[in-house]
């Protein structure tokens, strides 16, 4: 693939089917895969060939499509129930994420809110994957805008860290926390973008920096313990992460490490924002000790490529990833704008469901 100066789309409908960007060839090699069936979708979720929070949802939410366009039946009432099959199989694939139950969830209501026939739904169901899709999109360029307003005043071009891959591959396109530095940048306003390795499936040094590069973002690739060095020596002036869940008090889920880091930035007085849209808050959910989760394969942690980095023997923790708690967080952007991690609950009317 050649550069390019404006973000990829993860996900992409094309006349019948869906188009994904293979994340677990890049950077190596730029490839897609095409998804026709429900169940290739959801796994294509679970193997982290679409990662990424709102990624997920948008392509879970073609998953439903999917699905709904393999039920064979006219009638409505066992249409909807297999519906449901649908949706669980799409909840199964991933935990931690909140977006894919979000998406999920709009789809199952916009299916049961249709009246008309069964095709007429499987229809209605392609148009709201498509919504879903371009709602994150635009959601993601106002919290790129929304982001720029709260970002240090000096100096005028800021060294920014992230933390895993919250870009344009990880969202319907431009991305949240990356989207905050791809304002930045359009404005004048971003030196360099710091971005995190991320052991141990290395989103930061594989998806980031490719982001990056492609757009001609300048991009300095740092291991994971590098972060309080560099942040000693005033290296960086803020950090920006993304989200997977976000319970009500603002506790927020993102990328194992993310809680570290949080800790780290504290230390040094560096301001820590968490960057993500409404459909990432569980408002269900009152504070970060009832999210979920996710335990992933050993091989992530004991082989780096095709090579064995440690004895046979050695057992495995493999939490993909941890929860920051919200007083470690100096403010949430959403696209509504930036607020303290315990005001997010003026958000929930907003909340698209
Ligand atoms: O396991 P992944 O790669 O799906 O984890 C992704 C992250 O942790 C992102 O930071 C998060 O989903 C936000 S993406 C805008």
């Amino acid at each position: 693939m050649t550069a390019q100066n404006s973000p990829v789309s993860p996900v992409t409908w094309k006349e019948d089917r869906v188009v994904l960007i293979d994340q677990n060839r890049l950077p190596q090699e730029y490839g897609v895969v095409e998804i026709s069936r429900c169940e290739d979708m959801a796994e294509a979720i679970k193997t982290m060939i679409v990662r990424g929070a709102p990624a997920i949802g948008v392509a879970a939410a073609y998953g439903m499509y999917l699905g709904a366009r393999e039920i064979e039946t006219g009638d409505r009432t066992e249409f909807l129930a297999k519906l449901e099959e649908v949706g669980d199989l799409l909840r199964s694939t991933r935990p931690t994420a909140v977006n894919l139950f979000w998406a999920i969830s709009r789809m199952l209501k916009t299916a049961e809110k249709t009246s008309g026939s069964v095709e007429q739904v499987q229809k209605t169901l392609l148009e709201m994957a498509k919504t879903i899709q371009a709602e994150d999109l635009q959601t993601c360029k106002d919290i790129g805008d929304k982001g720029l307003e709260v970002l240090p005043a000096t100096p005028e071009k800021l060294n920014l860290l992230t933390h895993c891959n919250a870009g344009a591959l990880a969202t319907a396109g431009y991305g949240t926390a990356l989207g905050v530095f791809r304002s930045a940048w359009r404005e004048g306003r971003l030196g360099r973008v710091f971005a995190d390795e991320t052991r141990p499936r290395l989103q930061g040094a594989k998806l980031t920096t490719w982001e990056c590069v492609q757009e001609g973002i300048p991009v300095t690739l740092i291991a994971d313990n590098m972060a309080a060095h560099c942040m000693k020596l005033g290296m960086i002036h803020a950090v920006v992460v993304g989200a997977d869940r976000i319970a009500a008090n603002g506790d927020a889920a993102n990328k194992i490490g993310t809680y570290s880091l949080a800790i780290v930035a504290k230390a040094h007085n560096v301001p820590f924002f968490v960057a993500a849209p409404l459909s990432t808050i569980d408002f269900e959910l009152s504070d970060g000790s009832k999210i979920p989760i996710e335990q992933r394969d050993p091989v992530e942690m004991y082989q780096v490529g095709t090579t064995r980095i440690c004895p046979v023997g050695v057992e495995f923790y493999n939490p993909a990833f941890d929860v920051t708690p919200a007083e470690l967080i100096s403010g949430i952007i959403t696209e509504h704008g930036t607020v303290a991690p315990g005001a997010l609950k003026q958000f929930q009317a907003k909340q698209l469901v």
